[in-house]
């Protein structure tokens, strides 16, 4: 069996002034100092208006900070846009890609996500490309269409196991407390690896990252990250408080 390290990524999405981004920082590098051997990267993803201050801060520490989206224009007159070149320019290792909510809530599409996608490889950051079902899609029995469909579409021509994760966000689980059953995430994932393994062949699909994302707390992550193709997590809310976002990463949950 391929061993995968875990990644364990937290999304502040719009959430965050300067002090309550700093003394989570602080804690969650502290947190990966004090740990010896840890099986997991750790990854924050901030707001825009602070990432600098999170790379400042967690230079000395294994942390890793990405962005929540980039542009897939180079540069110019594209305002309010920030680029994948200046993400990485700041200090950025990754960007999460085609969140279920800058497609629902920004228009865009799978092609585009791959645009993003394939801009951000271009400058050297290792992207996080988000795919998943509403519940309408669930009940009809399209998950598995939606899924395959977002996956191929989504997927640059330059992706391969060190540089693209995939997050695997089913809709109806983000922000509402519900988490699809261990069931449901080991057969997505499952179906997610098979179909990378049919884009990019058994080798790429063997080593690629799978995340689970959607209402991923400390009193649930220990089952979620035991499944086979589940290498990791994407998390929203408890990446806000970094004792949740700390016990995700042990899988301790006291
Ligand atoms: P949640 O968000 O953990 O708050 O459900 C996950 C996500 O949107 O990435």
């Amino acid at each position: 069996m391929q061993m995968r390290r875990l990644l364990i990524a937290g999304n502040w999405k719009m959430n965050g002034l300067s002090q309550e981004g700093k003394t989570l920082v602080e804690e969650i590098s502290s947190f990966l100092k004090t740990t010896t051997n840890p099986d997991f990267d750790m990854l924050v993803c901030p707001p825009f208006t602070l990432i600098g201050q999170t790379c400042a801060l967690a230079k000395d520490s294994s942390l890793s900070v990405g962005g929540q989206d980039c542009s897939f224009y180079d540069k110019g007159a594209h305002t309010g846009e920030v680029s994948a070149a200046m993400l990485k320019d700041i200090g950025c290792s990754y960007v999460i890609v085609g969140h279920s909510e800058r497609r629902a809530n920004h228009g865009e599409t799978n092609e585009i996500v791959a645009l993003k996608a394939q801009k951000a490889l271009e400058e050297g950051l290792k992207v996080i490309i988000c795919v998943g079902e509403t519940e309408q899609e669930r009940v009809s029995g399209k998950m598995l269409k939606v899924i395959e469909t977002q996956v191929r579409d989504s997927l640059p021509l330059n992706a391969t196991s060190e540089n693209t994760v995939i997050a695997y966000e089913p809709i109806w689980a983000i922000g509402t407390g519900k988490t699809a059953t261990p069931e449901d995430v080991a057969e997505v994932h499952k179906f997610i690896r098979s179909q990378i393994e049919s884009l990019k062949g058994k080798d790429v699909a063997d080593k690629m990252r799978l995340l689970y994302g959607g209402s991923v707390k400390p009193n649930n992550a220990k089952e979620l990250l035991s499944l086979e193709d589940v290498d990791g997590a994407l998390v929203g809310g408890a990446s806000l408080k970094s004792k949740d976002f700390c016990a995700i990463a042990t899988r301790q949950n006291d």
